[in-house]
């Protein structure tokens, strides 16, 4: 904490209200320009190239991904980085229904055909003409039909349990499914052993994967060779899960009927049986407002617990509270470590009421609370320990 003993919150981008609310006057100070910052809040803002303040401990993106962020850098400076995963889930899957029913209708061909009726003034004649032409706009229900969810996280599960209530028959396929994740799926969605056998069975496919290695071009030429004549592919996860150029050839040769995205690219344009949307999937005031509370709660408990929920280089760790205070330290992810920094606490006869220590990959975090606030000779002790980053005393 700085000088002043309030917390420093340096704010980049506009962070909705809501999310600023969370910190309270007398224990925080919240700014756009602030010197001897604890922790950065931020959307889109670009970090790479910026020095890190020494005061600085932690930054919360209000968002999912963090590459507006050189996170390697940050942990190696003992900076933790939280970002808000599934906050804005339900405003994909929102979406994720309106792309169904646009592929599913004739929603956009029908309402692009009644603005070209502008020169019929007589509403008679009108409703004449859009009785004989309507056929023309007919489509599908959903009901009934089935739909393969690809990835079944915070936001594949939402669409599966969405689809079900719309009578859907929903198969899902996710090689890495977490237990968390497991536990909140509906026990009505069938689970697929694998990629091709979800194309070959659904009418819609729904595509939920993080973009990682793994999953690039996850649909491809080959891949789409799977999928069920007919098929409608929804993508509101990333660009890159995509090989477009493959979707343009399948719905060329008729496999695939439609393609729905957020993700326009010029091969996509200009044809008829494309939905491609602006990347507006997570655009909804209710998501900014769900990223801004998730990020701020998450710093706060960080800055005066030291506990990390929803990090992407740290440890989750989560400890209640035992005793008058609470060291936290940092440390390259090598062995004997905390043996000697509780060997320093007992050289300094500190005695350790609760501890806990977790890693994730070359960094390790830890959490020891003790009787009394150590005095500053002890913290500078425990920063001298070899591969020791960064000791808060809280
Ligand atoms: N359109 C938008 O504006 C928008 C907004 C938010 C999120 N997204 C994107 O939506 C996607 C899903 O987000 P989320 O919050 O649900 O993520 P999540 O991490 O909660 O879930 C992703 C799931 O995909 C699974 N998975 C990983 N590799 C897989 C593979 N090869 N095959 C099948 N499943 C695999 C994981 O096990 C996990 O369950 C991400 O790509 C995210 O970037 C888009």
């Amino acid at each position: 904490m700085s000088n002043n003993s309030k917390f420093k919150i340096k704010t980049y981008n506009t962070i909705s209200v809501k999310g600023l609310d969370r910190f309270s006057r007398d224990r925080y100070e919240v700014a756009s320009e602030i010197v001897h910052p604890d922790a950065y809040l931020l959307r889109s803002h670009k970090l790479h190239g910026e020095a890190i303040p020494k005061t600085l401990v932690a930054v919360a993106r209000a968002g999912a991904g963090v590459n507006n962020i050189p996170v390697e850098e940050y942990s190696s400076k003992g900076v933790v980085v939280f970002n808000t995963p599934g906050a804005n889930a339900n405003a994909v899957k929102e979406l994720v229904l309106a792309g169904l029913l646009l592929g599913s209708r004739g929603i956009t061909a029908g309402m692009d055909y009644v603005q070209t009726l502008t020169s019929i003034t007589d509403a008679g004649e009108m409703s004449k003409l859009l009785e004989k032409e309507k056929k023309h706009f007919a489509g599908n229900e959903l009901y009934g039909r089935t739909l393969g969810v690809v990835g079944l996280g915070a936001i594949g599960s939402m669409v599966a349990e969405m689809a079900l209530a719309l009578g859907m028959k929903v198969l899902g396929y996710d090689p890495a499914l977490s237990v968390e994740a497991a536990w909140r799926l509906p026990s009505q969605v069938q689970r697929m052993e694998n990629l091709q056998s979800l194309l070959h069975n659904s009418d819609y496919v729904s595509l939920h994967v993080p973009a990682i290695e793994a999953t690039h071009h996850l649909i491809n030429a080959e891949s789409l060779q799977s999928a069920k004549k007919g098929m409608i592919l929804v993508n509101f996860a990333r660009d890159a899960i995509v090989d477009a150029e493959a979707v343009v050839a399948s719905l060329d040769s008729g496999n695939l009927a439609q393609y729905i995205c957020d993700f326009p690219e010029p091969c996509l344009l200009g044809r008829p049986d494309v939905i491609a949307m602006p990347h507006i999937g997570a655009s909804t005031a209710e998501a900014e407002e769900n990223c801004a509370v998730m990020a701020a709660d998450q710093v706060m408990d960080y800055l005066e617990n030291g506990n990390v929920t929803n990090s992407v280089n740290f440890p989750a760790v989560m400890m209640a509270r035992a005793g008058s205070a609470r060291i936290t330290f940092s440390n390259d992810n090598v062995s004997g470590v905390l043996g000697q920094v509780l060997s320093v606490l007992a050289d300094h006869k500190v005695n350790v009421l609760d501890m806990m220590n977790k890693s994730r990959g070359n960094l390790a975090y830890n959490i020891i609370d003790v009787e009394e606030a150590p005095e500053p000779g002890l913290v500078k002790a425990i920063e001298a320990v070899e591969h020791v980053i960064g000791v808060r005393v809280i």
